[in-house]
């Protein structure tokens, strides 16, 4: 099970996306790989941001190896799940998709773990601390949905 988390710059949301879903999936032992990517270039290389560092640590979550980088159209081909954090996203994702079968693999991920239909998470690039702490909370919960969702389509897959 391969999951590609996605925002606009890969050092704010995606990241924490990409921790959080990461160690629920360990948790269920479920074999995966969990990366994240942003839709500009902007932040290539960087680290999260240190807003986004500090709320994870605080949860037990260390995220300070990843690099932000640029989402790549080979993803749509190696990844079986691509997650949306906002709207926008979304929509930008939809764009490089060159087949039914690489639009299938786009959600937006509020949607996807059940949260509401177009419901973003909102980018908290130029908040403060706390709007960290609500997107941590929202990525929290889907985190904890989606990997639910995850472990019975790996179960069905052991089946077949
Ligand atoms: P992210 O937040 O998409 O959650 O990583 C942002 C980070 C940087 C910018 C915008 C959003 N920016 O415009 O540089």
């Amino acid at each position: 099970m391969k999951v590609l988390m996605v925002c606009l710059g890969n050092i704010c949301r995606s990241p924490l996306a990409e921790g959080i879903l990461r160690k629920k999936l360990a948790e269920e032992k479920i074999d995966s790989l969990v990366d994240s990517a942003g839709l500009t270039n902007y932040h290539k290389g960087a680290q999260p941001d240190h807003r986004s560092i500090a709320i994870a640590r605080k949860n037990g979550i260390d995220i300070t190896s990843q690099r932000a980088r640029p989402f790549d159209t080979a993803d749509l081909v190696k990844f079986d799940y691509i997650f949306a954090m906002d709207a926008s996203n979304f929509e930008n994702l939809l764009e490089y998709a060159s087949n039914a079968e690489e639009e299938n693999k786009i959600f937006m991920l509020l949607n996807f773990a059940g949260m509401g239909e177009r419901r973003s998470v909102p980018d908290p690039y130029y908040g403060k601390l706390n709007d960290f702490e609500n997107v941590y909370e929202l990525l929290d919960k889907a985190c904890t949905l989606v990997a639910q969702k995850l472990k019975v389509q790996s179960s069905q897959l052991d089946l077949v």
